[in-house]
């Protein structure tokens, strides 16, 4: 089994979650996962993964249904915790922070790590209150943002996902109305940006779409990479293949390989992965 590739200076925050900056020195890992074995009640789901997620670059999960790549993207904003009967072992940092530290509480984890689900799920409220959704539950009591503050959180929010100039005229309207899937995704990312995370998880972003929706999304995640750090689920070997920096696959709840994505398809080092990619089963 190949080990976990990455950077490998590690530089600890002191700070509760900051908001990342470029530093001078090597960039610490957006995401690194030491030891970390999960379990739903009896059932153990994952197996003492080590991993570490690049920061400012595209990494797709890939491997068959059932082998974690949910699971572990879950862990990363502790949604599983949500279940109860959740437990794991080992640890998780985003950017050298220990995410089940005793400092950390759940809200500044979530504001730095958004997640995008497989299917769109804007709220039944209007286009522009949508993407202020979370800048508004994450704000500061303290902060006051003016209407022109806002207008322009939710103008460059939507300018970032290529959603602006179908939208502008109908910022008012709800957006579970009159948005295609497509549109909708691109709202539900443009939903987290005025918040600033500094991880993005998405969940198979791209199932629910057509093969035009597809690629638009794909294009956003292309243009949102560099300012974001992006996890992507996909079962979609073409689209590992074409939208991400480095893949990594997963099998039966253990990483079996992970390195750039070109290398992984062209050379894979594990007999499991060739057989994957090449559509041998799963
Ligand atoms: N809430 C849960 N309770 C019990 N077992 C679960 C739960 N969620 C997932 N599992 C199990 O954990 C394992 C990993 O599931 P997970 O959903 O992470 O896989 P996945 O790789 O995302 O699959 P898919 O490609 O089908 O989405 C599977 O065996 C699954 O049945
Ligand atoms: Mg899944």
């Amino acid at each position: 089994m190949a080990g976990a590739s990455g950077c490998k200076t590690l530089k600890r925050c002191s700070m509760n979650f900051p908001s990342p900056s470029i530093p001078s020195e090597p960039l610490s890992p957006a995401v690194r996962v030491r030891h970390l074995s999960l379990w739903y009640g009896a059932f153990q789901a994952m197996f003492d993964l080590n991993l570490e997620i690049k920061q400012g670059i595209i990494t797709s999960l890939i491997g068959p249904s059932g082998c974690g790549k949910s699971t572990l993207l879950r862990s990363v904003d502790r949604i599983n915790e949500r279940l109860g009967t959740v437990r794991i072992e080992g640890t998780i940092e985003v950017l050298g922070h220990d995410i089940h530290g005793p400092d950390v509480a759940l809200a500044p984890l979530r504001k730095q790590v958004g997640m995008v689900f497989q299917r769109p799920n804007p709220l039944p409220i209007s286009v522009f209150d949508n993407v202020l959704f979370g800048h508004r539950l994450h704000r500061h009591p303290g902060l006051t943002v003016s209407p022109q503050e806002e207008a322009e959180l939710v103008e460059n929010a939507l300018r970032t996902v290529l959603l602006w100039d179908t939208v502008k005229d109908r910022l008012h309207q709800k957006a579970t109305a009159g948005l295609s899937l497509e549109e909708q995704q691109k709202l539900c990312i443009a939903r987290l940006l005025p918040v600033k995370p500094a991880v993005l998880l998405k969940d198979e972003p791209c199932s629910a779409l057509d093969p035009k929706g597809t690629a638009a999304v794909e294009e956003l995640l292309w243009t949102l990479r560099g300012e974001y750090s992006i996890l992507l689920v996909t079962h979609n070997m073409a689209q590992a293949r074409r939208a991400s920096d480095e893949c990594l696959f997963l099998l039966m709840g253990r990483v079996m390989e992970h390195g750039e994505t070109a290398q992984l398809f062209l050379a894979p080092t594990c007999p499991e992965t060739a057989d994957y990619i090449e559509g041998r089963y799963g």
